[in-house]
């Protein structure tokens, strides 16, 4: 699924993308019914909430589950990325479903994910892509994630450690650094039906609120890197940041 030039320059200036209709009702019913067993599965693969027992990311997904070592393949996914990143070969960094369900998702701090990246695993450059597919409607009520268009374009702003917000650790951006970007940028939240695709960079600095409302918002999200500019400490497990850096060959047809 290659981009138009107009989708190209959309995701230049901004700093993400949206694609509604990419993954038909069909694909996503698919990916739903792989989950209950996925999410019951007692692993360290599987981060829970800080506050209750609920499950909050789901890792290591293509290795666990068949359906999932075809998605990272998926051109739909795998082709947009080579055409932003400008390089064709990318490895699976990280393959994961963020589900934050009904009354118990709790935040995402606002953060970009390119200062994990640097400081826990040595990646060099912010090249990474963050390659999301909707699994359910993405609404202003369930969490959706809030960018800050624009502010990928200043290069990585000054970030914190935070071990207690969420059960997650996070370099996390400062309310001092957020407030000017957003006064210039504003915020935005993109929405849409499942099957919707979101594409966002390595420096685009994004959170998201806990999801008060009766309906889940679960999100899969694939993040692919150039081989070339792969972590250089080994620091976080596997399912964290895979250490396979083989490129991911995509399948031929989707
Ligand atoms: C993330 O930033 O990686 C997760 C955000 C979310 O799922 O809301
Ligand atoms: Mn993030």
């Amino acid at each position: 699924m290659r981009l138009t030039d107009e989708q190209l320059s959309t995701y230049a200036r901004d700093g993400f993308l949206v694609l509604p209709d990419v993954f038909s009702a069909d694909d996503v019913a698919a990916m739903d019914a792989r989950l209950p067993a996925l999410f019951g599965e007692r692993c360290p693969e599987n981060f829970r909430e800080r506050s209750s027992d609920v499950v909050r990311t789901a890792m290591g997904l293509h290795l666990r589950d068949d359906l999932f070592a075809d998605l990272v393949r998926d051109p739909r996914l795998v082709e947009p990325a080579t055409q932003i990143t400008g390089h064709d070969d990318l490895y699976v960094q990280q393959v994961k479903v963020n589900a934050k369900e009904a009354f118990t998702g709790e935040q995402w701090q606002w953060h970009y994910d390119f200062a994990t990246h640097h400081h826990e695993d040595g990646v060099p450059e912010p090249l990474a892509l963050n390659m999301h597919i909707f699994l359910d409607d993405v609404t202003e009520f369930n969490g959706p994630l809030v960018f800050i268009p624009g502010s990928h374009l200043d290069g990585p702003a000054p970030t914190a450690l935070d071990t207690v917000s969420t059960s997650y650790p996070l370099w996390t951006v400062g309310n001092d650094v957020v407030r000017p970007l957003a006064e210039r940028g504003g915020l935005v939240a993109p929405k849409g039906a499942p099957g919707t695709v979101l594409i966002f960079g390595d420096t685009m600095v994004h959170g998201s609120s806990a999801n008060m409302s009766p309906w889940a918002r679960r999100i899969f999200s694939l993040i692919l890197n150039p081989v070339s500019n792969h972590q250089t400490t080994m620091n976080r497990p596997d399912h964290q940041h895979h250490r396979d850096f083989a490129p991911v060959r995509m399948l031929q047809s989707a």
